[in-house]
């Protein structure tokens, strides 16, 4: 028997602030972005009115992580590109959540008619590396001192795998 590690789906305009809410536990590890403040409820909602796909994991009836794509760029030859956004909850890590969510995000990109999608992702950050590699990602390169966190020059390795036709 296959046991389920989480149900996913579309997130709504009231799963904002548990996404906020997981967002910040991202935050506090210092190692999934260089955002260091959570977004309140009502950016979250503003969000999820872009473009997307916006997909939320839920187990026993709560939200238990989430994923999101944001365009690359606004340039129109890269309209097929996204960036994900991939957080768990700090206690619901470590069970296939991630992985479920990221490969579930790559189809519905691709549904969406996304080419590519790419991750920035910093080199310290092992099981967002490990959670790419398991969903056919493939490192491209890393930027060096690509950004400051709490003053400290950080790395940023970038990650991608392409969709739909781009796969050739
Ligand atoms: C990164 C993150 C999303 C991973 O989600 P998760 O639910 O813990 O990951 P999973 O349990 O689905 O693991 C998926 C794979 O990664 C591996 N992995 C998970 N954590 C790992 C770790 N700390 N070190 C090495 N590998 C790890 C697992 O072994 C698994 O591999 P497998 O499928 O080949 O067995 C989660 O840890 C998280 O939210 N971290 C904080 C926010 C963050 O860093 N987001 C990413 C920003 S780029």
């Amino acid at each position: 028997m296959t046991v389920q590690v989480a149900a996913v789906r579309p997130a709504r305009p009231d799963d904002a602030e548990a996404i906020a809410a997981i967002y910040g536990d991202g935050i506090d590890g210092r190692n999934a972005t260089f955002v260091t403040t959570p977004p309140a409820a009502e950016n979250v909602r503003a969000w999820l009115r872009q473009r997307g796909p916006f997909l939320i994991a839920e187990r026993d009836g709560r939200v238990v992580g989430w994923a999101a794509v944001t365009d690359y760029s606004d340039v129109p030859a890269y309209r097929g590109v996204g960036e994900f956004a991939l957080y768990v909850a700090a206690a619901a890590r470590g069970g296939g959540v991630g992985r479920t969510l990221l490969s579930a995000l790559c189809d519905a990109a691709e549904r969406d008619g996304r080419f590519k999608l790419i991750g920035k992702i910093f080199p310290e950050n092992r099981a967002s590396l490990a959670v790419a590699r398991a969903c056919g990602f493939e490192e491209v390169g890393t930027h060096r001192r690509h950004g400051l966190l709490d003053g400290r020059w950080r790395d940023v390795t970038i990650v991608e795998r392409l969709l739909g036709e781009a796969r050739g």
